[in-house]
Order: structure tokens, then sequence, then C-alpha cells
């Protein structure tokens, strides 16, 4: 289970904080799903979950073990937004054994197989696969290292229709194993498999019931930060 508490992130060169009193829980074999506009923070949050950045302040704990970004880069897995566009293997199976080379073949069926990629060849150039293929091979390369945590930065963003909905299926399988946190502005689809969610605008979380997510979203998607469009008179 991860616990943020208090969490605030305030680089020395901006004027005012990118993170603000972040509290946040999510529980093992769950999908929590953070929804912002551009620029509320949500790729920073990710970055501070992966232990890429530091926070100014606050405690992040797995269970009851504190968390700093050196344990964070272990616990944690980050699937960048268009993951693809950073394959730099030669082959599938290169790409799943960068900078670990004593993964074992078995392990490398593994890591496709939850993916659903089991049946495509490992000598295979990434490039060549469909981008939904391309996208459930990023997921691969964080699983292969077996993290408790899985980060995805908008999973579904340049995916068409089809492909969204077997990211959806595989996302659904991982949850069955790992805690998921995935950040988006399109969160239709994601929240059907969403366990917790909450909104973030301007670094600032809420919490909301992904019910209740769902009827803000029907009554006004273009912004689910008000509870209904305002009244034309
Ligand atoms: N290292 C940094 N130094 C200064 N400002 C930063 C830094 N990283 C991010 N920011 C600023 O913090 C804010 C949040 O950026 P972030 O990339 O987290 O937003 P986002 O919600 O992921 O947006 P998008 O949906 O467009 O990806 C932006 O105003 C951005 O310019
Ligand atoms: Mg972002």
């Amino acid at each position: 289970m991860l616990f943020i508490k208090n969490l605030v992130y305030h680089p020395p060169a901006t004027p005012e904080a990118i993170l603000k009193q972040i509290n946040l829980e999510l529980g093992t074999q769950e999908m929590g799903l953070i929804i912002g506009p551009s620029g509320s923070g949500k790729s920073t949050l990710l970055e501070i979950l992966s232990g890429l950045a530091t926070p100014t302040s606050g405690t992040l704990h797995w269970r009851r073990q504190a968390l700093a970004p050196s344990d964070l880069q272990q616990l944690a897995g980050l699937v960048f937004q268009f993951p693809e566009r950073h394959f730099c293997g030669g082959s599938v199976v290169e790409e799943l054994r960068l900078g670990h080379p004593e993964i074992s073949t078995d392990q490398v069926y593994q890591a496709l197989e939850s993916v659903g990629l089991e049946q495509l060849s490992l000598h295979t150039s990434p490039q060549s696969l469909s981008g939904g293929q391309q996208r459930r091979l990023a997921l691969a390369v964080q699983l292969i290292r077996q993290p408790h945590l899985l980060l995805l930065d908008e999973p579904t963003a340049g995916l068409d229709w089809s492909m969204r909905r077997q990211l959806m299926q595989v996302l659904k399988g991982l949850k069955q194993h790992w805690s998921l946190l995935a950040v988006t502005h399109e969160p239709a689809e994601l929240l059907e498999i969403a366990d917790r969610c909450w909104l973030i605008q301007n670094g600032r979380v809420e919490s909301i019931s992904p019910q209740d997510l769902k009827q803000r979203l029907s009554v006004n998607a273009l912004d689910p930060f008000h509870d209904a469009a305002p009244s034309v008179s």
C-alpha cells in the first residue's frame, strides 16, 4: 500500500510550488486514476513517485517503510507518455534486456505473456510493431523488473479505439498482481477499471469516487472540476 502525506514539490526556480500538499493512498491490487488538465502537475507527480525527482517536503511510504528516491526507483516502474519513442533495442528481446543482461529467457517470455505478446518472435524489431503492441511492450519492459507499483503517464494517448480496449484488458489483468497508478486528461476507458480517482488542478489533488467522477463527466465532460455546466440565461 502506497501512502503519500503532505507532499510538496517546489523547485527553487519556480515562483510557486508545482505540487501542493498532496495526500493520497493506493492499495495493492488497485488501479488509481489521476485526472487533470495540461500543466496541472501529473507527470511531475509520477517523476517523484518513480524516484526521478526529490520532493521538497512530505513523506512517502510503502506499507510502513519510508521511501527515499532510491527506494522508489526499485519499487516503481514508470511508463512514460509515448514510451515507444524511447525504444532503443534492435529486437524485442534486446529491448526487454536493456540494462539487465542477467534477465533469463523465461523471464522474457513471462513478461511478454503478462501483456498478451507471447506470440511475438523475440527477434522482431520494436519499430515494426503496431502502436498497441509497442505500448504493451513498453509495459513489459517495466514489468520484467517486477515493480510493486506501475506508473502510467497518459497510457491511452495516440491509440485508436480497438488498441485502447486491448490495453484496458491488459491493465485489468495486471491489476491482479500490482498497484497501478495512471495519470491522464482523457479518462473515459481508464475510469471503467479504476478503483480510486483524484482530480488534480494547479498542483492540488482532490479525491473523488469513480462513480461521482463518471457522473460529473457525463454532466460536464470538458470540465470535471465543476459539478455542472453553467446555466445559460
Ligand atoms: N523541473 C521543472 N522546473 C520548473 N517547472 C517545471 C518543471 N517540471 C514541470 N514544471 C512545470 O510544472 C507544471 C506541471 O507540469 P507537468 O508536466 O507535471 O504537467 P502535466 O499535468 O503532466 O501536463 P500535460 O498534461 O501537458 O502532460 C507546468 O507548469 C510545468 O511547466
Ligand atoms: Mg504530462
